[in-house]
């Protein structure tokens, strides 16, 4: 390595260093997110709706991208109040009221999405209300999580 790449990488690693406080955040402020008291099977409940979320996603995205409103339709219906089921509901009891609240916005955002579609809205408003999902799912998780570690 000439002298002139190994004086650029120095500084670009004395760089990163520095910034490296940066771009550690999110694993540094992991434990200050909330963490939620549930028991083993609560918790492999709630991770299970939570891939069901995202499978909703996925089937939305590719709904909007081959213009069927049917599979955005079916797709968002699934993480609608229909997937509020006993155990959602008893789970509801032990959470905390604003973890709770997000988490009625988030299914009855999908189910007024599902409307949307049916109802033949525009690509750029099921993005948009889309968007507005994946808002609540970042700040849910910004806010919480599920083991004490
Ligand atoms: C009301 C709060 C809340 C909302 C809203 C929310 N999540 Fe989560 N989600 C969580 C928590 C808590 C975890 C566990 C995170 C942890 O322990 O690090 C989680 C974990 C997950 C996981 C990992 C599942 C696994 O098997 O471990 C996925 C995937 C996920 N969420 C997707 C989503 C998507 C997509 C959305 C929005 C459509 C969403 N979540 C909305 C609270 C929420």
């Amino acid at each position: 390595m000439s002298p002139a790449r190994v004086a650029i990488a120095s500084s670009l690693l004395a760089l990163l260093a520095g910034c490296s406080g940066a771009y550690l955040t999110p694993v540094q402020t992991a434990s200050a997110r909330t963490a939620l008291s549930l028991s083993p099977g609560e918790r492999a409940h709630m991770r299970a709706g939570m891939r069901a979320f995202l499978e909703s996603v996925e089937g939305i995205t590719q709904g909007i991208a081959e213009g069927s409103m049917q599979r955005v339709a079916a797709s968002a219906r699934r993480s609608g109040w229909a997937m509020m089921d006993d155990a959602a509901t008893a789970m509801a009891l032990k959470l905390p009221p604003e973890f709770v609240a997000v988490s009625i916005d988030t299914h009855q955002k999908f189910d007024d999405l599902a409307a949307a579609a049916e109802a033949g809205a525009a690509k750029g408003k099921l993005l948009g209300d889309l968007g507005q999902i994946l808002t609540n799912c970042t700040a849910c998780h910004a806010s919480y999580r599920l083991s004490p570690q």
